[in-house]
């Protein structure tokens, strides 16, 4: 282990390979942090590590499959070799499980016909793989002074926003897989938020915006770099900053 890794911050970004996820790593980085980039992939993971460290920043990739218990359990006996604890926790892996790629057209998620293993299969990566990944590292989160943990949601998860029929929400489609995954998020944000908050660790869900990205087939109207800055405000809050909160770019979000 090197000096510089015993002072610097460590953060591990979940599916940090790519869009809003590799956003964040890169901030991260480039304010100071020892970046762990989990991938399922262990090449793209590299990849990416490599890229930030070209862009000055110190980057190491893990295998990382949040609904693999193994390579949970793997990827948080790196993070303890390596560097003895973990600062930052960002639940950033996510799917839509549709075959429709923008969340307007998601027709495969509408509740009446919605296929029951789809819905297994969002919920298991969405929400159980949180639990999996916060668990296997809160072992080392309570190892740092200052721990924050960052759960990757979305506007769709507000049930005030999307039950309101002329709300800006009102043109998504109605899904029974993904909106409610984040929804279950947010709750499960809560929760962690509620236990911990004796320990000092501070646990919010963010809503990063309408990002482009492979899941919407780049039909988003944010960088994945813009998507980041809130998920990045998140997991760099001070003492005195908020938990069981839910956050967009724009401030405070409703339930
Ligand atoms: P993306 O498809 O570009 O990135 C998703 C990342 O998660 C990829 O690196 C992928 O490999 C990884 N991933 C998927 N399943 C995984 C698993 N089982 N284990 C480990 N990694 C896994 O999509 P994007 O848009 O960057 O999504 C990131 C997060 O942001 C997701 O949680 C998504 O739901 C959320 N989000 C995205 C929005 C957008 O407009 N793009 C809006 C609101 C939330």
């Amino acid at each position: 282990m090197g000096e510089e890794s015993t002072h610097r911050k460590v953060a591990l970004v979940t599916g940090a390979n790519k869009g809003i996820g590799r956003g964040v790593a890169e901030q991260l980085a480039a304010l100071g942090m020892t970046v762990v980039i989990g991938a399922r992939d262990p090449l793209r993971g590299e990849e990416a590590a490599a890229a930030v460290r070209a862009a000055g920043g110190d980057a190491h990739a893990v295998t990382l499959d949040v609904t693999d218990r193994a390579t949970v359990q793997e990827a948080a006996r790196q993070v303890e070799e390596r560097f003895g604890r973990l600062d930052v926790l960002i639940n950033n892996a996510g799917i839509t499980g549709s075959g429709r790629v923008s969340p307007e057209d998601a027709r495969d998620q509408v509740p009446s016909s919605v296929d029951l293993d789809m819905v297994r299969a969002v919920f298991d990566t969405n929400v159980l793989g949180v639990i999996a990944v916060t668990n296997a590292m809160l072992p080392l989160l309570r190892r740092s002074p200052a721990p924050r943990v960052v759960n990757v949601s979305s506007h769709a998860a507000s049930l005030t926003l999307t039950s309101d029929p002329d709300g800006p929400f009102a043109a998504l489609l109605p899904s029974a897989a993904y909106a409610p995954s984040k929804t279950a998020l947010t709750a499960l944000t809560v929760q962690y938020a509620k236990e911990l908050r004796k320990d000092g660790i501070l646990v919010n869900a963010v809503a990063p915006g309408f990002v482009a990205t492979d899941s919407n087939n780049h039909t988003g109207f944010l960088t994945a770099a813009q998507g980041a800055t809130v998920v990045v405000r998140l997991a760099t809050l001070g003492a005195d900053g908020p938990t069981a909160g839910f956050f967009g770019e724009e401030g405070p979000l409703p339930w």
